[in-house]
């Protein structure tokens, strides 16, 4: 088996197999089934539920018509009769460990959803088997490649604002797409870690990667106080059933999603609920939610940066609002999103109109707004140039945008941290959760390094 991202040749075609076919695993299919099917090949597919297997079998059967399919159990002898060079992990979140770490114990890499784990024990697990087995780990951070997060990147890179200092940044789910957390397997920190690592994980990793640099030490408040009984009895709902499927107060309640009457849902979830009994609409009100929905963040950077982090996940609208404030001076983008309740994009939310801002603000100067880089497709433009830089043809990224599994780990380590600040009330220090996790490779940014001057035209810079 070859070493999938240290080969450079390019040349063979990639051999994947893939775990985990719900809904955010049809990104992946669907490259490999279309505009990258001459460059990677899928052999197999795996799953614990043995109807979803079946329903991917069928819509991959026109370019893949003897894909074979193998129950969770199976996964080893996938690998054996397979040998693929990669796999890809797409299952709920407290799995993708044991996917990936035993993938690189077979020699293969891994390519994983994120976030990549749950949880520093689990971290540390991937990290030891990276070592001992010498193979890679990607983690797919497709909200690095929207067009204009991206841009953000290349702004701060130019030196537009100096040396970065500190950093604000608010992050808002709506009442459609936030709800929906609430909903499956996400509402319990046994299977996601809780939004801030199953949802933060992104923007933590968009933080370090924006500022090049790492968290040292963390302290968090937050709680549950929206998708809660208390707000149910505020509706008149407090007669709800444990699911929208047959609730007797889904006439009045805004939050009722009918499986049914989506053609996705209903194929992926609904009619698969006897191998496993996975319902994809339980009550957002439910008691037995032990995740969080509104949550603030403190973080002290490597590199001395400040930041001050806030998700809330009932808001009237879905998007966020960064800041960056520098030497030079401040950098901001607001951003406003449209909203989706599954992973493949095929549930809209409530509409809203798009849009994106950039704003400069130098010091002792007028500030002024930036034309926006705009993408086309799911996540801001993100998911297809994500793809074409995992299964396409390389090129050189000045921005480096493609993620390892330290990326991976920092990334997840900062929204673990927060969980052990909320329940121990401490500042909790990165280095004491996990060991031998080397720094992270990232751009050099302006003022980090004494040879390297800041642009000093930068603030003439028009973009
Ligand atoms: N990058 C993004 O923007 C993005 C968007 C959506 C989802 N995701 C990630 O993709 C992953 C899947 O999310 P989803 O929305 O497709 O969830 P899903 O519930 O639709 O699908 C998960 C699939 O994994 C299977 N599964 C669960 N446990 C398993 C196990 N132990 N072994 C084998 N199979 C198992 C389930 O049967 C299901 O088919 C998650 O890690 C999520 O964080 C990423």
């Amino acid at each position: 088996m070859c070493h999938l991202f240290n080969d450079r040749s390019f040349l063979a075609v990639k051999k994947y197999v893939l775990v985990g076919v719900g809904g955010r695993s049809v990104m992946f299919t669907d490259a490999l089934s279309g505009q990258f099917k001459d460059k990677g090949q899928l052999l197999a597919i795996c799953d614990s539920n043995k109807g979803r297997l079946e329903l991917c079998k069928g819509r991959l059967a026109s370019v893949y018509p003897g894909l074979k399919s193998y129950i969770a159990q199976d996964f080893d002898v996938m690998i054996k009769e397979n040998k693929p060079d990669a796999v890809i992990v797409c299952t709920k979140d407290s799995a993708h460990d044991e996917y990936i770490c035993r993938a690189m114990e077979f020699g293969c890499d891994a390519i994983t959803e994120k976030p990549m784990t749950i949880d520093e024990k689990k971290c540390q697990r991937i990290i030891d088997t990276i070592k001992k087995t010498g193979k890679t780990v990607r983690v797919t951070f497709n909200y690095r490649y929207a067009p204009a997060r991206t841009q953000i990147k290349k702004l701060l890179m130019s030196g537009i604002i100096g040396k970065i200092l500190s950093v604000e940044f608010q992050w808002m789910l709506d009442t459609y797409h936030g709800a929906d957390y609430y909903r499956r397997w996400h509402r319990n920190k046994k299977n996601s870690g809780g939004l801030l690592v199953h949802k933060a994980t992104h923007h933590f990793d968009l933080i370090n990667w924006w500022i090049s640099s790492w968290p040292e030490s963390v302290f968090a408040k937050g709680g549950r106080v929206f998708y809660t009984e208390k707000q149910a009895k505020r509706y008149g709902l407090e007669n709800h059933g444990q699911r929208c499927h047959n609730c007797l107060t889904s006439e009045k309640c805004n939050f009722y999603l009918d499986l049914k009457s989506f053609d996705t849902m209903k194929e992926l979830y609904l009619d698969n609920e006897d191998y496993d009994g996975y319902e994809r609409d339980k009550c957002i009100f439910s008691n037995e939610i032990d995740i969080e929905d509104t949550m603030n963040v403190v973080v002290k950077y490597n590199n001395e940066v400040y930041l001050s982090y806030n998700l809330n996940s009932f808001m009237p609208w879905e998007g966020y609002h960064v800041a960056f404030n520098g030497t030079k001076g401040r950098l901001e983008q607001y951003c406003q999103e449209s909203s989706y309740i599954n992973g493949d994009g095929g549930v809209q939310g409530a509409f809203q109109p798009e849009r994106t801002l950039i704003k400069v603000c130098p010091h002792f100067q007028n500030s002024y707004d930036v034309k926006v880089e705009e993408g086309k497709g799911g996540h801001g433009g993100g998911d297809i140039i994500m793809l074409n830089d995992i299964f396409g043809t390389p090129q050189f990224d000045q921005y480096k945008r493609s993620a390892d599994y330290t990326q991976g780990a920092y990334s997840i380590l900062t929204g673990v941290a927060a969980n052990m600040s909320l329940s121990t009330g401490k500042d909790i220090k990165i280095t004491d959760l996990v060991k031998n996790l080397p720094q992270p490779q990232f751009p050099l940014m302006p003022g980090e390094d004494e040879n390297i001057e800041f642009k000093k035209n930068a603030k003439r810079i028009r973009f």
